[in-house]
């Protein structure tokens, strides 16, 4: 008789699993031993107004490699919520390309984008985007419907999820019934509910107090850890920031490694070619 497996050995299992899973098809390339998780190629964007253009995004090129946390800080107007989005393939580039494990994003139908973003992408909005008419725990199940997943699949992070980002109780509710912080876990629940190999949150902190903007940061810090995962948040915390292994800072559509350092502590950039 073999014997049982504890409830760590049964968690690594299977996460071994839904990474062999999210690894098929996967045409990502190495450099120096590191994977390229995401890369981005004089990406441009540009929104047009009556007579006046404006270049949202300008000429973005950087790679995000596989298990890094990379930070995107800026002033607002700059440009980092159009450039996630561009790479999150909720918007397409009016120049450039975009590659998301190899996968050039361009080269996708409607439809092959959505199933690649439910399965392989996490988003954490800005400003949440829940469905009005969905209870929290229904928005949260979004990405487990559109990839079509068995509720066993997802169960046990659901539950992580939900005790984690205290959100239990509001399960029920609809998006309108809930404070701005508690949108704000419940979209984080959605955005690593299908354990994403990529997650772009968009100041997922941003309607938080300190505490529950630790907490969640701790949980993406973990989530990312456990599953391998590249993490791009953008965020005008600095000690947030801080505890990236890159910065980047955008001004005015362009996109550019951050060396500056605050008192020693944000990383310097070395870009690897
Ligand atoms: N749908 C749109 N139509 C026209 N202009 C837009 C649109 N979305 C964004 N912009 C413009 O593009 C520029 C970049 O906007 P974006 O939302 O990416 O900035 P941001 O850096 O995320 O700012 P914030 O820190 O305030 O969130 C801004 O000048 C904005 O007004
Ligand atoms: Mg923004």
């Amino acid at each position: 008789m073999y014997p049982r497996k504890t409830k760590q050995e049964k968690d690594a299992a299977r996460v071994e699993k839904l990474q062999r899973i999210n690894h098929d098809a996967d045409l990502s390339y190495e450099i120096d031993g590191r994977r390229v998780l995401l890369e981005t190629v004089d990406v441009i964007k540009q929104y047009r107004q009556y007579d006046q253009v404006v270049t949202a995004v300008n000429r973005a090129s950087f790679r995000v490699f596989e298990n890094e946390f990379v930070a995107i800080v800026g002033t607002s107007g700059s440009g980092k919520s159009t450039l996630l989005h561009l790479c999150a393939g909720l918007d397409r580039p009016n120049a450039g390309e975009i590659y998301v494990r190899g996968n050039k994003l361009g080269a996708m139908s409607p439809d092959q984008l959505g199933r690649f973003r439910g399965t392989y992408i996490g988003m954490v909005f800005q400003s949440h985007h829940l469905i009005p008419h969905f209870t929290a725990l229904e928005n949260i199940l979004v990405p487990t419907m559109m990839c079509q997943k068995e509720e066993q699949s997802y169960n046990e992070t659901l539950k992580k999820l939900v005790a984690t980002l205290d959100i239990g109780d509001r399960l029920h509710h609809l998006p309108s019934e809930l404070s701005g912080g508690q949108q704000q876990r419940v979209a984080i629940a959605r955005a690593l509910i299908n354990m994403p190999q990529l997650v772009f949150a968009d100041e997922p902190t941003g309607n938080l107090d300190r505490e529950n903007a630790d907490d969640v940061l701790q949980l993406l810090l973990e989530t990312k850890a456990l599953l391998g995962q590249s993490l791009v948040m953008v965020t005008h915390d600095l000690t947030f920031a801080a505890k990236a292994d890159r910065v980047y800072k955008m001004e005015a559509g362009k996109l550019r490694p951050w060396r500056r350092s605050l008192d020693g502590e944000l990383p310097g950039y070395v870009e690897k070619e």
